[in-house]
C-alpha cells in the first residue's frame, strides 16, 4: 500500500542488459560469419583483452556462466588428485553443485576460514603445513582460488593478493581468481585490471560480465599459454564452444570497450555506497564492510517482512540477515528511495 514501485536489490543477475551490449548483439546479427570462434568479433575480443589486461599472451574463452568459467579454469590448473584452497564462503564450494570436482575429475575444494570472507597468508600457510605432501591418501594442494570481490562483497587489494601468492609459491600452487564481479573490485580499489590479476600473480581468471550488463556470457581469461592450450580442448569437451560464438564475443568486446564495464560497475558501487551510508544511521549490523555492490545486514527479524512490504526486493538469508545487491541499473534515485524505505521499515 502506498508503494509506487519495487526497488530491485535481490541480485545483479536480476538486472537487464546494458544498451551498448544489446546494440553489439544486433550489429553482429547482420550477415553471416564463420562458426566456433573463427569470426572477426572473437578475433577483436582477443586483441581487446590483451589491450585491457596489458598482456600480449593472454587467451580468452567465452563461456555461458560463471560456474563454467570457474570449473573449466580450475580443471586446467588442478590435477584429479589435487585440492583447491579457497575461502569457506567461496561460490565454488557452496553454490556450484560440485562443478569443479566434476570437470577436474574429482579434485577437492578445501575451504579455509579468514576474516572479512578473505583468505589470509596465515590460513593458507596452516593449510599447506598440515598437508601430508606426497601421501596419496591426502589431496595435494594445487591451486589457490581467490574470489574478488568475495561472495560477501569484500575485496582483496593487489598487495593482499601478492602476500597470498607469496605464501603458496614455495609449494608451486597455481592461482585462480573468481572475478564474477571483477569490474566492481577494480573500480573500488582504483587499480588497473592487470594489477588486480596477473601482475599480482593470478594465472587464470573467471571474468564475469553477465552480472554487470552482458546478456549471456562470462569468460575464462588465461595468462598462461600452456593452460590456454589445454582450455581449447576442455571448453569443447564441456560443450562450451558455441557455434555462434560471435554473439558472446560481441558482448564481451562491447563490455570491455572504452571502459563500459567499469562505468557500469561504478554505477552499482555508488548506489551501494548510498545504501550503506543510510544503513549506518540505522539500528542494524553490517556483517562485513561492503566494499563493492553487495551488503549483508542483520536486522530485527520482524523487520524483514516490513522491508518486503515497503516494496524492496532482496534476499532474506535466514536468522534476520538480509542481502542487498545493486547493479548497473540501480539509479541514485533508487538508492536514496531504498534508504528512505529502510528507515521507515526499521523505525
Ligand atoms: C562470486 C560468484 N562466482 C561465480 C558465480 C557463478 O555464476 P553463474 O551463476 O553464472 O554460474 C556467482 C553467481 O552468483 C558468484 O556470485
Amino acid at each position: 500500500v502506498g508503494v509506487e514501485h519495487t526497488i530491485e536489490l535481490r541480485s545483479d543477475n536480476a538486472a537487464g542488459v546494458a544498451p551498448p551490449i544489446l546494440d553489439a548483439i544486433v550489429a553482429a546479427g547482420a550477415g553471416s560469419a564463420l562458426a566456433y570462434g573463427g569470426d572477426e568479433w572473437t578475433a577483436r575480443l582477443g586483441k581487446r583483452v590483451a589491450d585491457v589486461f596489458e598482456h600480449p599472451d593472454v587467451a580468452v574463452f567465452p563461456v555461458v556462466s560463471g560456474t563454467a568459467a570457474n570449473a573449466l579454469g580450475l580443471s586446467a590448473l588442478c590435477p584429479p588428485w589435487g585440492s583447491v584452497l579457497c575461502h569457506e564462503s567461496a561460490h565454488i564450494v557452496n553454490s556450484e553443485g560440485g562443478a569443479t570436482s566434476l570437470l577436474a575429475a574429482g579434485a577437492v575444494m578445501r575451504a579455509l576460514s579468514g576474516e572479512a570472507s578473505k583468505l589470509t597468508p596465515e590460513s593458507v600457510h596452516d593449510a599447506l603445513a598440515s598437508t601430508r605432501w606426497g601421501d596419496p591418501h591426502h589431496s595435494q594442494p594445487s591451486v589457490l582460488s581467490l574470489t574478488c570481490p568475495t561472495d560477501h562483497g569484500t575485496i582483496y587489494t593487489p598487495d593482499e593478493i601478492g602476500a597470498l601468492v607469496a605464501a603458496i609459491r614455495p609449494r608451486g600452487l597455481r592461482v585462480h581468481m573468481d572475478g564474477a564481479r571483477l569490474a566492481n573490485a577494480i573500480v573500488a580499489v582504483g587499480c588497473s585490471p592487470a594489477e588486480l590479476t596477473w601482475r599480482a600473480g593470478v594465472d587464470v581468471l573467471s571474468l564475469g560480465a553477465t552480472k554487470n550488463g552482458a546478456l549471456s556470457t562470462d569468460a575464462i581469461v588465461s595468462f598462461d599459454p600452456a593452460v590456454a592450450a589445454e582450455l581449447v580442448y576442455r571448453t569443447k569437451r564441456a560443450g562450451h564452444v558455441a557455434s555462434k560464438m560471435r554473439f558472446q564475443s560481441a558482448q564481451l568486446d562491447a563490455y570491455l570497450t572504452d571502459g563500459l564495464w567499469l562505468r557500469l560497475a561504478a554505477t552499482a558501487n555508488e548506489a551501494m555506497a548510498i545504501i550503506v551510508a543510510g544503513l549506518r544511521e540505522l539500528d542494524v549490523v553490517l556483517l562485513e564492510e561492503p566494499q563493492a555492490n553487495m551488503a549483508f545486514v542483520r536486522v530485527p527479524p520482524a523487520a524483514v517482512a516490513r522491508l518486503e512490504g515497503a516494496g524492496l526486493l532482496f534476499y532474506a538469508m535466514g536468522g534476520g540477515v538480509v542481502r542487498f545487491v545493486t547493479s548497473f541499473q540501480t539509479t541514485t534515485a533508487d538508492a536514496v528511495e531504498a534508504v528512505r524505505r529502510m528507515r521507515a521499515a526499521l523505525a
